[in-house]
């Protein structure tokens, strides 16, 4: 049906002109009530309190944390590969224990994130469809392979530190369900990065070749690892506006310079070197000085051109169709027992009970 102009409909210009100063009294009322909502969001964001799923927020905030916390979740379960590796060739039965368990909490990560997203619209199932068809990112240092047992080490003391490092402040970010998230996360994360330091302490301490394995893989993830901060904030155009909305609270140069200063003494109680001979004390600074990332292989990576981005997403599209069937097991039994309870609310029995309870009997 196609829609009608009021003066083919015999309307007076009169009527017409009201009907025009009430469209645009509806206007300025509409006006009014969204700077009201925004005023109100303003307000909990200085005050530091949470937004929640059911107020109101900007559009734009909206799709900023939904590809955040995607991108978020995406690395939790593509950063299951690396490790993953490593699982069925673990020198014990102790270390077998803890890789597991690391690597399932990186699959409860994942799930947490997921549903974050899904307070704020997203649909799961359309986010995994983006990360597999490569339409939405995921951590660039997932992208590099697991060479050695001692990367299983390194990985949790640098990777799983910067993440530390990188989550720790979006405990206080301003929407209320990433940041509980982000509370358990840490606990878990702090246990990760434990375990590889733990490990690599027990290694040092071993043979010779077990230490210069260490030191290898210390050289092949540390400029990766300083990486997973992001560009340096001059080429980081988002990061003024996520501050603004203090989704972001501490800025990708400001989080590299404390996982630096961090990570040095580690390495030195550890005994390895870090592959950096501009790294030193600067006394002035009361900070560590360090060189610059290789930030055309970042590029590279992001670009999809790093060494395993091939490999970690057929993996991931794999693992996607392989579980279709417990995906649609699971809904038919969903879909099942909504019947059997639909049945059960209409018997005579369940009727009158739910009248009794509704006061009406
Ligand atoms: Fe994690
Ligand atoms: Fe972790």
């Amino acid at each position: 049906m196609t829609e009608q102009n009021p003066s083919d409909q015999g309307i007076s210009p009169q009527d017409q002109r009201d009907q025009r100063g009430q469209q645009g009294r509806h206007d300025q009322q509409d006006q009014h009530a969204l700077a009201a909502l925004e005023q109100r969001f303003a307000r909990t964001i200085a005050a530091d309190h949470r937004i929640e799923p059911r107020d109101w927020m900007p559009d734009a905030y909206r799709r900023t944390l939904i590809r955040q916390i995607a991108q978020h979740a995406h690395s939790e379960i593509i950063g299951m590969q690396p490790e993953g590796n490593w699982i069925s060739r673990a020198p014990s039965l102790r270390r077998k224990a803890i890789l597991l368990a690391k690597v399932q909490d990186e699959a409860g990560h994942g799930l947490y994130l997921y549903a974050a997203t899904e307070t704020l619209g997203a649909d799961r199932a359309d986010l995994t469809r983006k990360l597999i068809e490569g339409r939405q990112r995921y951590s660039s240092i997932f992208n590099y392979p697991t060479l050695t047992f001692a990367d299983v080490g390194v990985i949790g003391w640098l990777v799983d530190g910067a993440a530390i490092c990188n989550q720790v402040p979006l405990c206080r970010t301003s929407y209320g369900p990433y940041a509980r998230a982000m509370i358990r996360i840490c606990k878990e994360e702090s246990f990760h990065q434990r375990q590889g330091y733990e490990l690599l302490l027990t290694m040092m301490s071993g043979t010779e070749q077990q230490r210069r394995m260490v030191q290898e893989a210390t050289d092949r993830w540390w400029w990766p690892a300083l990486m997973m901060f992001g560009p340096p904030d001059a080429d980081s155009p988002n990061t003024a506006q996520s501050m603004a909305w203090r989704i972001k609270r501490d800025t990708n140069d400001e989080l590299r310079q404390k996982f630096v200063d961090m990570t040095v003494p580690q390495a030195e109680k550890l005994g390895v070197t870090l592959p950096d001979p501009e790294l030193r004390w600067n006394p002035e600074r009361g900070h560590y000085d360090f060189g610059t990332p290789d930030w055309a292989e970042f590029k590279q990576v992001l670009a999809g051109n790093g060494p395993c981005n091939a490999q970690r997403l057929a993996h991931r599209r794999r693992a996607h169709e392989d579980g279709a069937w417990v995906r649609e097991a699971a809904s038919a039994y969903a879909a099942k027992q909504a019947a059997r309870a639909a049945a059960r609310a209409q018997t005579p029995a369940a009727a009158r009970e739910q009248r009794e309870r509704a006061g009406v009997a």
